[in-house]
């Protein structure tokens, strides 16, 4: 023990996966104040094994002696006045006696106290408990001994998460590997991933997982896989998390074989009715389904011209006799035509919801995207909010970053969602902050809360990459309390995971509160949404997929102007779903914040912005802007080596590298696209300027061919170079014209998935550089077949030295269909970015 004490002063730290997230509780060493106050035993009011509170003593006595090396012994009966007690307020009243004055707690909450001889931890429930020995061990991996003494509840009853694995164990939108709940049809059999899951979801404060995608597969309900449901339910149970399941709305006849799936017909209903029955026979503590109904092609009770409302109640009435609930997702619109300048997908929740209001039974929950589009780099809060006054709601947020990056670019999300949780709505010119909205208080609602589409994987770090579970703690902390603060969170969060040092404190703070505005920055500025692919993976740039489609993410960019008019007086309409305070704001050109401008007008790209810039010189700068930001990630986390473990700090180094390249992919795609539309000048003159790039398709090529990258921006000068066949070998070589000195060496290619090229870097013959094309395989995000923004990727050789007249050779290797591309070099003077 000594030993390792010594260690941790000295800040040296084992190698980690990331498998214990937040839990690792890294050894700290104790001080007379933490002797002092240190429980000497843990009584746990509870000696079943499955129970919460006696989960809740071992985790107690783990991270004691993880944390401390103490060793306390485990009781179930005895009250003991310097151990911690941890259970329910009525086991204590059953074992330790009266108290004097009981906390006020409601459902979930819990009690914790330090003050006192002893501690005392008293939920509401066993959940409750065990979220206050959670909390209690948060606070000593903290190395914080101040005496509290506090009750706590939840903002919400409803804080869930969705995952979106499917049955064949793939995951929909996911980033960090394959399912730890399906593979091949059916349940795996080692669910230890998934109690680890439930473990990490217990410590803050999530209560259910809707484990399967919500384009659900019918068969998720054969009483094999209800079986196999029954096994994740018991495996969660002992943290306190419940299931949920996703329902395929044609369920009775996909897997029924009835001829219908009419909510309201008698078959239909009994089919419901017996399947539920089924599931609680197994499950009696399910917490209720997950349905995605007349969405994106997924069946639902429009088919029979019955409403979403006769569709939702259809399973919330299966569901009432267990105490169940419907979460009945509002993300239901139609394919649109862009020729029709009144048609407009953010405004289908309304028009599909509101005539709706007050017809839901009372355990469904209409849950609720953030944004009235689809999880973009910015939204305006979704009008729906302040359209339903007699119906429960949720907040939808997604913590996998589906268009924010796929794990593959830092992204602290809760700013994001702060933008939502604290709009103020001002319903009927009231205050009518969204949080209080769907936690049911301002409209006196007793059902309501938030779910995350989270989406881990069997992937050692969860999610894919180490930062993002910032995100996942970040939600649990905001859906039992939206108002926390998102930094105080993310300083949390970065103690328990990489420990109490204040230099990484400081600058992961950094780094990560200026991740969101940074990557707005280069991608889509002024509410014009993300710009990614919208067609294909959802990652990279590309601005022209947005419209002439019918998905109605549209910019309505053409050579003068950009933007959707979504005003009442000349638009969609759509700003009229507001209340009026609101309303009128975004109504007005003058009074719309510059962050939405083009999300709610139309303007020309020389409108002038409240900042003074017109839009496009803002698109230019912001680029600029976020990608020079972006480099700093990699800079400043760089400054930590040493004060991180190896094996972590090199895996983040690795991404945030990734991601300074790519921030400039996206850069140079979204300033090219719009320079080529509007054809407006950047007033810094740097679009098109790259006084130390070589194209590669100006280099001399033998065996490598040159190549028009389609979406041409992907492409400096929209030309790349592919080797002439998958099986030979090619030679781009160039002589550099470039004052001797020490320069950077930044090399764009493109790494596709279905190859692992090679690539050898010569100056004057002598190697300086090889790598390989194997990003799909190392890094998070969905991988492209194509040259394209996805696969547009660049690797850095810093500190080469030049001299003048020296001639830089590649020789790229194909592979499988990856033919070597390369798409230009930049022979970088340092602190250049280019
Ligand atoms: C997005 C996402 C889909 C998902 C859908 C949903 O459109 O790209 O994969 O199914 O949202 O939320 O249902």
């Amino acid at each position: 023990m000594k030993a390792l004490l010594f260690f941790a002063s000295l800040g040296f730290v084992a190698a980690e996966n990331g498998l214990k997230g937040w839990l690792r509780y890294e050894s700290l060493p104790c001080s007379s104040q933490c002797r002092r106050n240190l429980p000497s035993g843990i009584v746990a009011l509870n000696a079943t094994e499955t129970s919460p509170v006696y989960v809740a003593g071992l985790e107690l006595q783990e991270g004691l002696k993880d944390i401390y090396g103490s060793h306390a012994q485990i009781t179930h009966s005895q009250c003991e006045t310097d151990s911690v007690v941890v259970g329910t307020i009525d086991q204590y009243r059953q074992t330790c006696g009266r108290m004097d004055e009981p906390p006020e707690l409601d459902e979930d909450g819990f009690w914790l106290s330090t003050s006192g001889q002893g501690v005392q931890i008293l939920g509401q429930n066993e959940r409750g408990a065990l979220y206050g020995a959670f909390e209690y061990l948060s606070m000593l991996a903290q190395g914080n001994f101040s005496e509290v003494a506090y009750s706590t509840n939840p903002s919400a009853p409803v804080r869930w998460v969705n995952q979106w694995d499917n049955m064949d164990g793939s995951i929909e939108r996911g980033y960090g590997g394959e399912s730890i709940f399906f593979k091949d049809g059916g349940i795996v059999n080692d669910l230890s991933r998934a109690a680890q899951y439930a473990r990490l979801l217990a410590s803050i404060r999530i209560n259910a997982v809707v484990v399967n995608n919500v384009n659900a597969n019918a068969t998720t309900l054969t009483p094999q896989n209800i079986e196999g449901l029954g096994r994740i339910a018991d495996v969660f149970r002992p943290y306190g998390v419940q299931l949920g399941i996703s329902l395929n709305f044609a369920t009775p006849q996909i897997l029924g074989g009835l001829s219908t799936y009419d909510p309201l017909n008698k078959c239909v209903i009994q089919w419901w009715t017996n399947v539920t029955a089924q599931i609680y026979k197994r499950v009696p503590d399910m917490a209720g389904y997950l349905v995605k109904a007349d969405s994106e092609g997924e069946p639902g009770p429009e088919t029979y011209n019955r409403t979403l409302a006769q569709g939702a109640n259809l399973f919330a009435k299966a569901l009432q006799p267990y105490g169940g609930i419907v979460m009945f997702r509002a993300f239901v619109y139609n394919q649109l035509n862009e020729s029709n300048w009144k048609a407009d997908r953010a405004k289908a929740a309304v028009d599909f919801f509101k005539p709706l209001d007050g017809k839901f039974e009372e355990n469904v929950i209409v849950q609720i995207k953030y944004g009235p589009i689809d999880f973009q780099v910015r939204e305006p809060t979704s009008p729906l909010f302040a359209n339903l006054f007699h119906t429960n709601t949720a907040l939808e947020v997604e913590v996998t970053q589906e268009y924010l990056g796929q794990q593959s670019h830092l992204l602290y999300l809760p700013p994001l969602w702060k933008t939502v949780m604290d709009f103020d709505l001002r319903v009927e010119r009231q205050p009518s902050v969204v949080r209080d909205i769907y936690t049911g208080k301002r409209f006196n609602r007793k059902l309501g809360g938030s779910a995350a589409v989270v989406n881990v994987g069997t992937n050692a770090t969860w999610l894919g990459s180490h930062l993002s579970m910032s995100n996942l703690y970040a939600y649990g902390r905001l859906a039992w309390d939206p108002t926390e603060d998102a930094q105080e969170i993310l300083e949390d969060w970065i103690r328990l995971t990489f420990g109490l040092d204040n230099k990484v404190l400081q600058t992961l703070t950094r780094m990560s509160m200026e991740s969101w505005p940074a990557y707005e920055n280069y991608s889509g500025n002024l509410g014009i949404q993300t710009l990614t692919d919208i067609l294909y993976t959802h990652y990279g740039p590309n601005p022209a997929s947005q419209d002439n489609n019918g998905w109605g993410q549209w910019t309505r960019a053409n050579h003068k102007t950009i933007g959707m008019d979504r005003t009442v007086s000349k638009g969609t309409g759509y700003t009229g779903q507001y209340p009026a305070e609101v309303a009128a704001i975004y109504e007005n050109l003058d009074t719309t914040p510059d962050n939405l401008v083009l999300w709610f007008h139309h303007v020309n790209y020389t409108h002038r912005l409240h900042s003074g810039k017109t839009v496009i010189q803002h698109f230019y700068d912001a680029h600029y802007e976020g990608a020079v930001t972006a480099q700093t990630f990699l800079t400043q986390w760089e400054s930590l080596e040493g004060k991180v473990d190896p094996e972590r700090y090199e895996d983040i180094r690795r991404r945030l590298d990734y991601q300074t390249g790519h921030s400039i992919v996206w850069r140079d795609a979204i300033v090219n696209f719009y320079h080529n539309l509007s054809r407006i000048p950047d007033e810094m003159k740097r679009v098109g300027n790259h006084a130390w790039r070589v194209e590669a398709e100006d280099m001399d090529l033998t065996g490598y061919e040159t190549y028009v990258v389609s979406p041409f921006e992907t492409a400096s000068g929209s030309m790349a170079i592919v080797t002439n066949s998958n099986s030979t070998t090619g030679t781009a070589t160039t002589t550099l014209d470039f004052p001797s000195g020490v320069y950077d060496l930044a090399i764009n290619y493109y790494d596709l998935y279905g190859g692992v090229s090679q690539w050898e870097v010569y100056l004057n013959n002598r190697t300086i550089g090889h790598w390989i094309g194997n990003n799909e395989h190392t890094l998070s995000h969905t991988p492209s077949i194509y040259l394209d923004g996805h696969s547009a990727t660049r690797i850095n050789f810093r500190g080469v030295q030049v001299n003048q007249g020296d001639v830089l050779k590649i020789v790229g290797t194909p592979n499988g269909i990856e033919p070597a591309p390369l798409d230009y070099i930049s022979v970088l003077p340092p602190g250049t970015v280019d």
